[in-house]
């Protein structure tokens, strides 16, 4: 029997159930799956599930130029913590990321910090030169509606051309949809008063017209929030669809006030249960957190300056892994949105416990529940909104082969790596 340099034992979650095997390991990467296998170190998780680490294809670690909010250290712990082994950085810094330089500047940032891997979207606006980021970005990212940072594309005639170059690159066209032609500027005091100004018309639309105007496009659309844009979203042949947890378990009912406020905004009940219905069914292709942190001292001025935005890269999949506990999700269903899926459509090999793919795994144990706490999390923010939720956090995770972190404490090496750049 060959001996690969790391051995995992546990209950393994492969091809869609879970069996006693061994996982070998080399050069980070899974090279053999077995029933018994020999390797030079050995990992032996008894009974406890081996799962793929989740990738969130959608986060705002905030570096470089904000980092009183966030930075690829804290932002990267916090990932850990939730199970996450890659992240996709989202270009609203400051500067933005829409420069070759300015990727390169956010990559050798991420790569001396990060603990978790990562990859980088640029920005697309009128004018950036799309065909010299193509190489170096995960994909590109359209604002259609204002939010956090100075990214909006009020028309998207403007960009023509760019839309076109990326369409030629073949990277995703991650979409923040919201038409800011239809977007009411009232002043909002509520969570109500904010999806009032951000309506399900203002998505659906936005959601229109980009699938007309980027036809040529990998088009992702971010953070469905409205029950009116499901039939349209989850419709178009070409396009794939992002849920975030947020907007599947909170609506504008819950006494969150600023802490609730996110573009696009928390909802109704009746378009928080359509969203989770239409997630539980399957028909998202992904689920990402929108981590989105802004400091405690941000979120309370008053809720019309208060910025938009909740952390959720920590609390993801430990939320999602209790609602498999309760049996309100199937297991299956969470590993595709929050792990199979953004591989595939990102183009990473992560998020399957197969030969080929990089070992990167979390082990959980679903008999040890622990509520979130805000003091127990590692986002820089220092809050969160699932506060007193119960979740199934991981009891180990693994990146690349390397044992990241173990019964809560730290233990690896802060080289987290491009997945792009790395590639090939
Ligand atoms: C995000 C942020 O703060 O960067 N805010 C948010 O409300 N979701 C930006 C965004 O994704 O729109
Ligand atoms: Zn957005
Ligand atoms: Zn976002
Ligand atoms: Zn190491």
């Amino acid at each position: 029997m060959r001996s690969t340099e790391l051995v995992v034992e546990g209950e393994c979650y492969i091809s869609g159930r879970f069996e006693r095997a061994c996982i070998g390991i080399d050069g980070g990467k899974i090279v053999a799956i077995a029933r018994n296998l020999e390797g030079e170190r050995r990992l032996d998780f008894g009974s406890r599930k081996v799962l793929p680490a989740a990738i969130d294809s959608h986060v705002h670690f905030r570096e470089p130029g904000m980092t009183h909010k966030e930075d690829f250290g804290t932002g990267s712990l916090a990932a850990l913590h939730g199970g996450v082994s890659c992240v996709l950085d989202m270009p609203n810094t400051v500067p933005p990321t829409s420069t070759a330089r300015a990727l390169e500047e956010k990559a050798e940032a991420a790569a001396s910090r990060s603990l978790v891997d990562f990859g980088l979207f640029a920005a697309v606006r009128p004018g950036v030169d799309i065909a010299s980021m193509a190489g170096r970005a995960v994909g590109f990212k359209l604002y259609m509606a204002g939010t956090t940072g100075d990214l909006l594309v009020p028309s998207l005639a403007s960009v023509e051309e760019e839309l076109a170059e990326v369409a030629r690159s073949g990277k995703v066209l991650a979409v923040h949809a919201e038409d800011e032609s239809l977007r009411r500027k009232e002043p909002a005091e509520s969570l109500d008063d904010h999806m009032r100004n951000r309506t399900g018309d203002c998505e659906a639309s936005a959601v229109r017209k980009v699938a007309k105007a980027a036809e040529a496009c990998r088009l992702h659309i971010c953070h469905v929030s409205s029950r009116d844009s499901l039939p349209l979203v989850l419709g178009q042949p070409r396009a794939t669809a992002e849920v975030t947890p947020h907007h599947i378990l909170l609506d504008r009912d819950r006494p969150l006030g600023t802490y609730g406020k996110v573009n696009p905004p928390l909802r109704t009940r009746a378009d928080r249960q359509a969203l989770f219905l239409a997630f539980k069914e399957g028909r998202f292709d992904t689920m990402a957190s929108d981590h989105a942190p802004h400091t405690i001292d941000e979120k309370k001025e008053d809720f019309d300056f208060a910025p938009s935005g909740m952390p959720g890269v920590e609390t993801m999949f430990p939320v999602m892994l209790q609602h498999v506990r309760d049996r309100h999700l199937a297991l299956a269903t969470v590993v595709k949105a929050l792990c199979e899926r953004p591989g595939e459509i990102f183009g990473i090999r992560k998020g399957r416990i197969d030969t080929g793919y990089d070992a990167d795994l979390v082990v959980v144990d679903f008999m040890e529940g622990r509520e979130v706490r805000a003091d127990n999390l590692y986002s820089k923010c220092g809050w969160t909104a699932y506060e007193g939720m119960p979740a199934v956090f991981p009891k180990a995770v693994i990146v690349r082969g390397e044992l990241m972190m173990n019964d809560g404490e730290q233990e690896g090496e802060r080289h987290g790596r491009d997945v792009v750049a790395s590639d090939g």
